[in-house]
């Protein structure tokens, strides 16, 4: 068992690069069983989810090999349509497996998908069966597998009752290979969305509209495939901005699209903290001191869920009282207790929503990362605090953050993984 074990106090200087995006990397691999065609995909983050996921790619019979940075897929001898339990329930975004599979071979098994328990008991996939089964699929279930079939799936119209992400990005891929035409309606925004979109369109796809709450998809009968570069993490670079900001450092965040996290830096104006930002990157100043805001969590373009838990550490040390109220997931202020137990003022009004008084000073505690943003949160945490934080069960950040510990130290974080 590895932790991290970090030594508050240290400034933090120079530059540091975001990586892929762990939200389309997860979304890029499965789409690749669209087409027999090869994917070559380049900056790929390196974290335990992309590993899982092209553990399953390759549990069906894909090849995958590596030409120095770039992995090359080839699916053309891919058969096998259920998905090993044993993998696909260690993370969520197994379920994004589905809809590929089903949309080229018109059937596929596979569990409930494992991943972060964020939400209320385990994550719902209910939007996606009605999906599946409004382009005219069967859904079963029989041993703990949910099985789904379609001889030929048909285009129609969905309406999503909840914003989802995932469900969005599946059955767009689903569409995109069924007979006529889909329209999806309350789509999810996020760009990472737009992003597949693009690619699918590069490579025969007609779709229109991704991006928006209402997409139109043309279903063609192949798809091919081509050079996929994955885009940079727009939650890293949020998180790496409000780190900078909690330390009061001067950090320049490098292969960034500033524009993706909007929201946090026009938030960044109001409360006065100092940044410029660039075209690819921002460059968070030096700020003594900064007052609180209130945020609500929402889907893109608002403010990321997974923003929320580095941003309910920033307002410990912000002057005023911050209202954090967390919309999309039951479970996520949960952490918030951590904080306080390194000395943070914070009092829970319900479970959706928390009050941050500050600043405060933070203490260093011994730690267990619950999930991979509040794990990283812990990180940030133990950065400002006072002494020594060890934090456990690091494999939740290692699902998410490439090499974060190296990454931090050489910006001068005194943060070190002990394995016993
Ligand atoms: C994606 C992101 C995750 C982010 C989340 C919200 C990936 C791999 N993960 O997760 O980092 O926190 O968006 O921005 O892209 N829901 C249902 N039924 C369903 C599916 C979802 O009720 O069938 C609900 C969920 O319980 C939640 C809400 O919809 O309350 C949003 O979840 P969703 O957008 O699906 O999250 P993910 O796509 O899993």
């Amino acid at each position: 068992m590895s932790k991290f074990v970090i030594t508050g106090g240290a400034k933090l200087s120079g530059e540091i690069e975001v990586r892929g995006t762990k939200n389309f990397a997860l979304k890029i691999i499965p789409a690749s069983l669209l087409s027999k065609e090869k994917m070559i995909v380049s900056n790929m983050p390196e974290i335990e989810d992309t590993k899982r996921s092209l553990e399953l790619l390759s549990s069906l019979g894909s090849k995958i090999s590596k030409d120095s940075d770039k992995y090359i897929i080839d699916n053309s001898e891919v058969k096998e349509t259920t998905l090993s339990s044993d993998i696909a329930k260690k993370f969520r975004a197994s379920v994004m497996f589905v809809a590929p599979l089903l949309a080229r071979f018109g059937e596929v098994k596979f569990p409930h998908p494992g991943g972060c328990v964020i939400g209320a008991g385990s994550r719902p996939i209910d939007l996606f069966l009605e999906g599946y089964q409004a382009l005219g699929a069967k859904v079963s279930h029989k041993d703990g597998h949910y099985i789904i079939k379609a001889d030929k799936l048909k285009g129609c119209e969905y309406f999503f009752t909840t914003v989802s992400v995932t469900a969005t990005e599946s059955l767009l891929m689903a569409a995109s290979l069924a007979s006529g035409t889909t329209v999806l309606k309350n789509c999810a925004m996020e760009p990472e969305i737009e992003e597949l979109a693009v690619y699918l369109n590069r490579n025969g796809a007609k779709i229109e509209g991704a991006g928006t709450p209402i997409i139109k998809i043309e279903g063609v009968k192949e798809i091919g495939a081509g050079d996929i570069e994955i885009m940079p993490d727009r939650i890293e670079t949020g998180t790496f901005a409000i780190m900078a900001a909690a330390t009061n450092s001067e950090l320049l965040i490098k292969n960034c699209r500033p524009e993706n996290v909007q929201i946090l830096l026009e938030i960044f104006k109001k409360i006065g903290i100092n940044f410029e930002a660039g075209e690819f990157s921002i460059l968070i100043k030096k700020t003594e001191k900064f007052t609180s805001y209130n945020i609500k969590t929402h889907e893109y373009p608002g403010f990321p869920t997974d923003l929320q838990s580095p941003y309910t550490m920033l307002m410990t040390q912000a002057h005023g009282s911050a209202l954090i109220h967390e919309t999309i997931y039951d479970r996520r202020l949960l952490f918030s207790d951590l904080l306080a137990q390194m000395g943070a003022n914070i009092i829970m009004c319900d479970p959706h929503r928390i009050v941050v008084n500050g600043p405060t000073k933070l203490q260093g505690k011994e730690l267990t990362s619950p999930d991979l943003r509040a794990g990283i949160t812990m990180i940030l945490a133990g950065l400002i605090a006072e002494g020594k934080t060890t934090i456990d069960n690091i494999y939740q950040i290692d699902r998410g953050y490439e090499q974060i510990d190296s990454r931090l130290r050489s910006i001068g974080a005194k943060i070190e993984r002990v394995t016993d």
